[in-house]
């Protein structure tokens, strides 16, 4: 007997293509290949010690049972002063959903705000998740491309351009994976005003706002607190920020209506966050900070270098990021008629001849480019280089 049928919306999404590399890479280490890793997009460093302990004292504590669905009041106000002292807005308890990682955060938010019929903009080159989760949503993705030549800046008009009566949403992820883009204040601020009042929300992936290397305006929340309050729903988390990739915390920030849909989603999935991790999450944000200013002038300095090798060498076309921790160049002058015929052919050459992973734009809407994370020790990313430009010879 044949097997039963998968859901038909099995049909339309689609695999995460950046979990493939991760493990491909899995495969070929435990084969005893020597692998250097730039396709993962978690930072390299262990996660702080004093977040540990918080761990280590929750477990003492036997704080291991289930917590309120929205998270623990400690770490909702966490999350609350983080806004306020980061950029000076003021979030009730009511407006703070946490959840396992930020990648819950935005599908409770598909889930509660998107459905069949709706259209929701996002851009591209972009992190698949996003279009895969609004699909999951029952809703359509609509995409709107941003640009090497513009540094993959965000801005309104292309996304604006892209809204018909259909539009329920619009996501935007500043700084962008995998382009490491922002969208400047002035830009949200004409997004804003070209949704005000009318029945879209926007919703910002601010996943890496700590990952910022260049003096860039960057209030997000500050600007949408002025003009567009009730529209908008922020996302964030722990992962790219404290080195928490896998404790899964993340949060939602919403006026109090979206808020508890999105809890009232996640109410029925995973009830809320591991309550250990809430416990460590609270520490990493009440604790000292200044860790994140070490991992910020370690990141700057991995780009500037990876950017200034490739502008020596000229083949691999790239716009110097402003955030996040990935360098997208342009491959095409490096593809060629029989072996590197696209971006994911190279990938794969790169993987089991050079044994550099990397992601293959096509995994971001993006043929042509390469994913390149800095998020390993400079010698070993000087080694990753050498071995690229050893294979290309
Ligand atoms: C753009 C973007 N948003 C959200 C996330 C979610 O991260 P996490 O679920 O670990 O918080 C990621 C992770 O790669 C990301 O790249």
């Amino acid at each position: 007997m044949a097997n039963p049928q998968l859901a038909d919306r099995l049909q339309i999404v689609s695999p995460s293509r950046t979990q493939q590399v991760t493990a491909t890479v899995d495969r070929l280490r435990r084969e005893g290949a020597d692998i250097i890793d730039l396709g993962a997009g978690e930072p390299d460093a262990p996660t702080p010690e004093h977040i540990k302990a918080a761990a280590v004292a929750a477990l003492d504590q036997d704080f291991t049972r289930y917590t309120v669905g929205a998270g623990i009041v400690g770490l909702r106000d966490a999350i609350g002063t983080h806004y306020e002292s980061r950029y000076g807005v003021r979030y009730s308890r009511d407006q703070i959903v946490v959840t396992s990682g930020g990648k819950q955060g935005l599908f409770n938010v598909s889930m509660a705000l998107f459905g069949p019929g709706d259209e929701v903009v996002t851009h591209v080159p972009g992190w698949p998740s996003i279009s895969e989760q609004v699909k999951l949503a029952g809703a359509t993705p609509v995409f709107a491309r941003t640009h090497a030549e513009e540094g993959f800046e965000l801005r309104a008009e292309p996304l604006l351009d892209a809204v018909t009566p259909r539009t329920r949403g619009i996501i935007i992820n500043s700084p962008g994976n995998p382009t490491g883009a922002l969208v400047s204040e002035d830009e949200l601020r004409l997004l804003a005003d070209g949704i005000r009042g009318r029945d879209i929300w926007l919703v910002v992936d601010l996943c890496y706002e700590q990952l910022i290397y260049d003096p860039s305006p960057h209030n997000l929340p500050g600007v949408l607190a002025e003009c567009l309050a009730q529209q908008a729903v922020l996302v964030g988390s722990a992962s790219k920020s404290y080195a928490m990739t896998g404790w899964r915390c993340g949060w939602i920030v919403a006026e109090p209506g979206v808020a508890a849909a999105c809890n009232a989603v996640q109410s029925h999935s995973t009830s809320h966050a591991a309550s250990i991790t809430q416990r460590a999450a609270e520490a990493a944000l009440r604790g000292p900070q200044d860790w994140l200013d070490t991992m910020r002038a370690e990141y700057r300095g991995r780009r500037d270098a990876l950017a200034g090798w490739m502008a020596d060498d000229g083949r691999f076309r790239v716009v110097r990021p402003a955030g996040a921790f990935y360098l997208f160049p342009d491959v095409t002058d490096v593809l060629d008629e029989e072996v590197r015929r696209t971006s994911s052919d190279l990938a794969l050459a790169l993987l089991t001849e050079a044994h550099v992973a990397v992601t293959p734009g096509e995994a971001f809407d993006a043929p042509g480019y390469l994913r390149l994370s800095y998020t390993v020790p400079m010698v070993q990313l000087e080694d990753a280089w050498r071995r690229i430009l050893t294979y290309l010879g």
